[in-house]
């Protein structure tokens, strides 16, 4: 018996981002959308816990324990007093070390396939829990949809979006750390005064207007200077999806990978194949969102 459980990438349309706190993180104001990139975890019955990854990228994915996936059947298993002896498969399609939340969408993925496999019943909120231990952006992984997410970003509550919003994500050749990122944005901010993250009340209308344009002028990402700071090449990528017309041109979350806001499917197509042609990135991929959260098949 096997369970397989679908789960989405995100982009963070609003990324603000305080001054370091005493425990290292940062208070955010973090809007997520999800968006239809998606991993697919499969878990089933073995004599150990092992892991296989598949898909482009698969040779940068860990398979060791320190993988979000093995974490989140070691966190289930512990609290239930039970041998974690799972193989985990997973079918990777959204882009590793992206800023796209892959390694979130993995461990909040293993997490339900984990509980639904061994029966263990816990609640919504026990998920929800051990997500926010294993890490920030995992609780929306399990999700979906749209949330502000505040605290280091584990404290979510959904948002209602009012349509669809259609997007384009290059991809860049290497992938950037997140802790990394933030060291430079704390490198960047030092001596400057840095004011509470709060979401942007225009930007939370946008999506439930599920206004495209509105939404585009209210984009933004506190992280994007310390990513253009370690990864320069990003600012052409940036310009050429303007250049195309998109609507919206930003970092997604901790980057590298850039994510275009477009009017429909059809302007998505045009700034695609303008990516492509540009030379600047890696694979370019279109996409749309809200999509649901973690889903067992
Ligand atoms: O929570 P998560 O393990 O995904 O965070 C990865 C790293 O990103 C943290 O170790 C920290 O360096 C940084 N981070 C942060 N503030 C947040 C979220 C993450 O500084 N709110």
């Amino acid at each position: 018996m096997s369970v397989t459980v679908r789960v989405p990438a995100k982009v963070n349309v609003q990324l603000a981002v305080g001054a370091a706190r005493a425990d290292g993180f940062h208070d955010l104001a973090n809007v997520f959308l999800a968006v239809g990139l998606h991993d697919e975890v499969t878990v089933t019955p073995a004599d150990e816990l092992r892991i296989t990854c598949e898909g482009p990228d698969a040779d940068q994915v860990p398979l060791d324990r320190t993988n979000l996936a093995a974490r989140a059947a070691l966190a289930l298993a512990a609290r239930r007093g039970i041998e974690p002896n799972v193989h985990i498969h997973i079918a990777k399609d959204i882009p590793v070390a992206g800023g796209m939340a892959g390694g979130s969408a993995d461990g909040a993925g293993a997490l339900l396939a984990c509980n639904t496999l061994w029966g263990t019943g816990a609640s919504r909120a026990e998920l929800l829990a051990i997500c926010a231990e294993l890490g920030s952006d995992v609780p929306f992984s399990l999700v979906g949809g749209a949330a502000l997410g505040v605290g280091r970003g584990e404290q979510l509550t959904v948002l209602e979006v009012g349509g669809t919003f259609h997007w384009v994500f290059a991809m860049a050749g290497r992938g950037l750390s997140t802790p990394a990122v933030f060291r430079e944005f704390d490198r960047l901010a030092q001596g400057q005064d840095i004011p509470e993250p709060v979401a942007s009340a225009e930007l939370l209308e946008a999506l439930a207007k599920g206004d495209a344009e509105a939404l585009a002028a209210a984009v933004s990402n506190d992280l994007q200077p310390a990513a253009l700071s370690l990864f320069p090449e990003l600012a052409d990528t940036l310009e050429a999806g303007r250049g195309a017309s998109a609507l919206a041109a930003l970092v997604s979350g901790s980057g590298p990978t850039t994510a275009f806001l477009v009017r429909d499917a059809e302007a998505a197509e045009k700034v695609a194949a303008a990516l492509r042609a540009s030379g600047t990135c890696g694979a370019v991929r279109t996409a749309a969102g809200p999509v649901a959260g973690a889903t067992v098949l």
